[in-house]
């Protein structure tokens, strides 16, 4: 005996990629220039890695097994980030969760909260980020695939979904700013999707790992708590009533390797969600959440690694604007743009031709089981400006050079 769901995932879009790609290598002399893959390059802050690297400070942190549920210093700073950033009142020690890491967090909530039951129903964007569809798969639900494409937007469209499926729907992902199509929710939708949680008995899970990373000062991603707190009180409900938000160090401070989040919300989830993980054995190790600690509490180097992306935005766009059908995101560090011709070819010849990698979209949606449409990912490819500056505009010419021989 086996575990069979395992034989309901999908391959990873990298894997997928790996083959597509397999057959048409650049033979050129170009230098291979990596757009596929949301790892960001900036460099992490320096007094993260001092931190890590104190030896005295190393032989007492690593003899001690540390606590599931984290160090009071560290969920007393990631409730005071909350605290500035969103305006929300975070209890440190029933509302907030180390976590290594948002995809770890966005797995295993799933495992921890879903009930099993056949026919549930877990409600994610599409395209979206793979682990939510693996993560409803692992725990037996199946996955309710909502469009967020150009007619929408590229919002999802709660509104597509039915009274049927939304009776078994027991959770649903969001992911704000988005990827890979850089949209911010608003509050307004997710005060809607809030709302419908309390009327059909669901968990919202918030993905926020890119909330630090947005373009417009006047379009500021706000978090599903921010809106929680002010819906729960409304409606007479404890307060963050259904609703977890998921918060990472990889992106907003360039510690992708740290593997260093948060989970934070409705304090009677977050006790089972605990036990789950008490159980799991995921505790993060002292040194590890002593470096996360000053992480989150420095601003400083969040707006330094915003302004770079934003330098970066404007520099590669200038130069693809004239050859592509270029709409700017709101958040995140990736362009989803669209492609003159099929975006399994295009990243196929982008790749033999210029040597730059990008994600075709079709890897990163689904055709939904029930639906004759078409995969919303489908006529996009993602690419990921994480590079260097130099690198990334040197990447843009590539893409704009490419597009001229289309
Ligand atoms: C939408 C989204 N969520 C979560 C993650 C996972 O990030 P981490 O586990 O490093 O926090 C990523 C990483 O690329 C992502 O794009």
């Amino acid at each position: 005996m086996w575990n069979t769901k395992l034989e309901h995932l999908q391959p990873y879009p990298f894997e997928r990629l790996r083959e597509l790609h397999k057959d048409c290598q650049h033979d050129g002399e170009l230098a291979h220039i990596p757009l596929s893959l949301g790892e960001p390059k900036h460099p992490p802050p320096d007094f993260v890695v001092r931190a890590l690297a104190d030896a005295q400070a190393l032989t007492t942190q690593l003899g001690i097994y540390p606590a599931t549920k984290g160090s009071d210093d560290l969920r007393l700073a990631i409730s005071q980030w909350l605290g500035g950033r969103f305006g929300i009142g975070i209890d440190p020690a029933t509302q907030v969760l180390p976590v290594y890491g948002t995809r770890e967090a966005l797995f295993s909530v799933a495992q921890a909260l879903l009930s099993g039951k056949p026919g549930s129903l877990v409600g994610m964007p599409n395209p979206f980020y793979q682990i939510y569809e693996g993560a409803a798969l692992l725990a037996g639900a199946r996955p309710l695939y909502i469009a967020n494409v150009e007619t929408n937007d590229y919002h999802a469209d709660f509104s597509a979904v039915t009274a049927d499926q939304w009776q078994a729907v027991e959770m649903v992902y969001i992911c704000s700013p988005g990827n890979p199509t850089g949209q911010i929710m608003s509050a307004g939708d997710m005060q809607a999707l809030i709302e419908l949680a309390y009327e059909h008995d669901f968990i919202v899970v918030s993905d926020e790992c890119y909330s630090e990373l947005y373009y417009d000062d006047d379009n500021v991603p706000c978090s599903l708590l921010s809106v929680a707190e002010q819906v729960a009180k409304a409606h007479n409900k404890r307060p963050f009533e259904s609703c977890l938000s998921f918060h990472s160090l990889s992106k907003r401070s360039n510690l992708p390797g740290l593997r260093s989040g948060f989970v934070a919300g409705d304090s009677e989830l977050m006790q089972r969600y605990l036990s789950y993980r008490t159980y799991h054995g995921c505790a993060m190790s002292a040194h590890h959440q002593a470096a996360s600690t000053l992480a989150w509490r420095d601003e400083a180097h969040v707006v330094a690694n915003r302004n770079l992306y934003r330098e970066k935005f404007a520099a590669v766009s200038q130069v693809l604007q004239p050859y592509y059908d270029l709409r700017q995101p709101e958040g995140g560090f990736y362009h989803w743009l669209r492609t003159p011709i099929d975006d399994l070819r295009f990243s196929q010849l982008l790749l033999q031709q210029q040597h730059v990698t990008v994600m075709p979209g079709t890897f990163l949606g689904r055709v939904s089981d029930d639906d004759t449409a078409s995969n919303p990912g489908q006529g996009h490819v993602r690419v990921a400006w994480v590079a260097g500056l130099d690198d990334c505009l040197l990447a843009a010419q590539r893409l704009a050079d490419f597009a001229a021989t289309l």
